[in-house]
């Protein structure tokens, strides 16, 4: 028996977290057994990996490094929570997956996006989520509602013009395991969008 994987993508403060925890809450609803879980940092090796990203003090981080330091937490995350949970049958719900890391990686512009799909496409076993829903937002309103800008964030508006022009083009390459909504777009609206996908991958 094989569960349902579906991602949440989208840049920051895209609404990905509400998203989640209402298709989450409605999937339980419904009975379904639900693992609620993110990318990266939700297996005790990998909190420990982004809290080396995510600190200033790390300071000027190869991009290789980097790249190989979210590689590791992906396996170890694959390996841990969302394959043994999917052979159980159960629907993964995961915030951020390997998309962020092509987006945020391939928009430093030092490395490929096709060599950064190669690394995590290796790290992940080659595992595909069923559906990946896109919440896409301008960066300007994403990030201005935000006070704190840890290192990621404070790259810049550029760097998060190309990571949001990667994201679709991602969404763009495989329609069918895509759902890309406006993330400003009513919440209500939104949670009513991913449900109808939702609902029919269960149905198949
Ligand atoms: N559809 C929406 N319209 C307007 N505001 C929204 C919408 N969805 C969420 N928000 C608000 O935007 C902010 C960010 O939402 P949320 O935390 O869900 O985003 P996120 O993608 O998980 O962010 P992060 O990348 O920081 O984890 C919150 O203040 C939230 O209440
Ligand atoms: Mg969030």
């Amino acid at each position: 028996m094989s569960g349902l994987f579906v991602v949440l993508e989208g840049g920051d403060g895209a609404g990905k977290s509400t998203q989640l925890a209402r298709l989450a809450a409605w999937l339980r609803e419904a009975g379904h057994e639900v693992v609620v879980t993110y990318e990266p940092g939700d297996t005790a090796l990998g909190a420990t990996l982004r809290k080396l990203l995510l600190d200033p003090a790390s300071g000027d981080v190869s991009p290789r490094a980097e790249a190989m330091l979210y590689a590791a937490d992906k396996a170890q995350h694959v390996y841990e929570v969302v394959r043994p949970a999917l052979d159980a049958g159960k629907v993964v719900v995961c915030d951020r997956y390997v998309d962020s890391m092509i987006a945020y990686q391939g928009a430093g512009r030092v490395l490929d996006a096709a060599e950064i799909r190669g690394l995590a496409d290796w790290a992940t076993g080659g595992l595909v989520p069923d559906l990946t829903v896109l919440l896409d937002v301008p960066v300007d309103r994403a990030l201005g509602e935000k006070v704190d800008l840890d290192r990621l964030e404070a790259a810049g508006t550029e760097f998060h013009e190309r990571v949001r022009s990667h994201f679709l083009d991602l969404a763009a390459q495989d329609p069918s395991r895509y759902l890309v909504l406006p993330g400003r777009d009513d919440r209500d609206a939104i949670e009513a969008a991913i449900r109808q996908r939702v609902q029919t991958l269960l149905a198949e």
